[in-house]
């Protein structure tokens, strides 16, 4: 199997599926016109993160890694119009870009972007005890995993879902000897919520345009 058939099978449900959002294309055509790393999560995966919200009837997120708002703006679409985001970014040129996809998105009202290192923006919620999230999406930078799984933990409630993403990275999540402190991040955050006795989780392994890697669904039980 190649990455050239993962990306034609991604276009074929896409296609069917996926109605073009112009909203949604546009976020992505900014982000690339203003050198953004591409790392937003793939059209399929920023549904599954729409239905998601929607299954879980969630009226608060907390998105950590923000990037130029496209997950932000597909859960945003999963959320009802009183909804509400925070989003946390470390540097404030993407949240800016974001702000304006956002915005273009017609999500302004719903959506707060919180500049600075997100270690720093979770402790601040935690601080001001900021009322548990329905869902949380972990996706910044991975070495830091395990630091905000504890803060996601400390912002749920009984039922709220956690999303990780990155948890495969081409499989190197099984290297034991890994020195890629983003696989050791993952490695450590994985051996965390093992151990948590409040958590239920799986772990799936996902291909398409995006390569190879997977995500981690997580619910803090009742
Ligand atoms: N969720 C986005 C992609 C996020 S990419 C999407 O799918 O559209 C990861 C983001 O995390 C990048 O924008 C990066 O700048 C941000 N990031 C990296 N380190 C961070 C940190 N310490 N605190 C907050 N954000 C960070
Ligand atoms: C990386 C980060 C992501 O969130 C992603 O979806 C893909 C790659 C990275 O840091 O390499
Ligand atoms: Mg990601």
């Amino acid at each position: 199997m190649s990455q050239e058939k993962w990306t034609s099978v991604d276009a074929y449900f896409n296609d069917l599926l996926m109605p073009p959002n112009k909203h949604l294309e546009a976020a992505l055509t900014a982000s690339d016109a203003a050198d953004l790393v591409p790392h937003a999560v793939a059209q399929n995966q920023g549904k599954l993160l729409m239905l998601l919200a929607q299954m879980q009837g969630a009226r608060t997120v907390l998105e950590i890694g923000t990037l130029g708002g496209y997950s932000t703006i597909w859960l945003a679409s999963g959320m009802p119009k009183d909804g509400r985001i925070v989003t946390l970014e470390v540097d404030s040129s993407y949240a800016e870009v974001a702000r304006t996809n956002v915005k273009n998105a017609g999500f302004a009202e719903q959506v707060e972007v919180r500049v600075g290192p997100a270690t720093e923006s979770l402790n601040a919620l935690i601080e001001a005890e900021h009322p548990p999230f329905d869902l949380i999406f972990i996706d910044a930078d991975k070495p830091n995993n395990p630091i905000y799984f504890a803060g996601a933990l400390k912002l749920s409630r009984p039922g709220t879902i956690i999303i990780a993403d990155n948890v495969v990275r081409d499989g190197e999540v099984v290297n034991a000897a890994s020195d890629d402190l983003r696989v050791q991040g993952v490695q450590k955050f994985t051996e965390m919520v093992a151990a948590e006795p409040r958590v239920h989780a799986t772990a799936l392994q996902t291909v398409g345009e995006k390569g190879y890697d997977g995500f981690m669904l997580i619910r803090v039980i009742d």
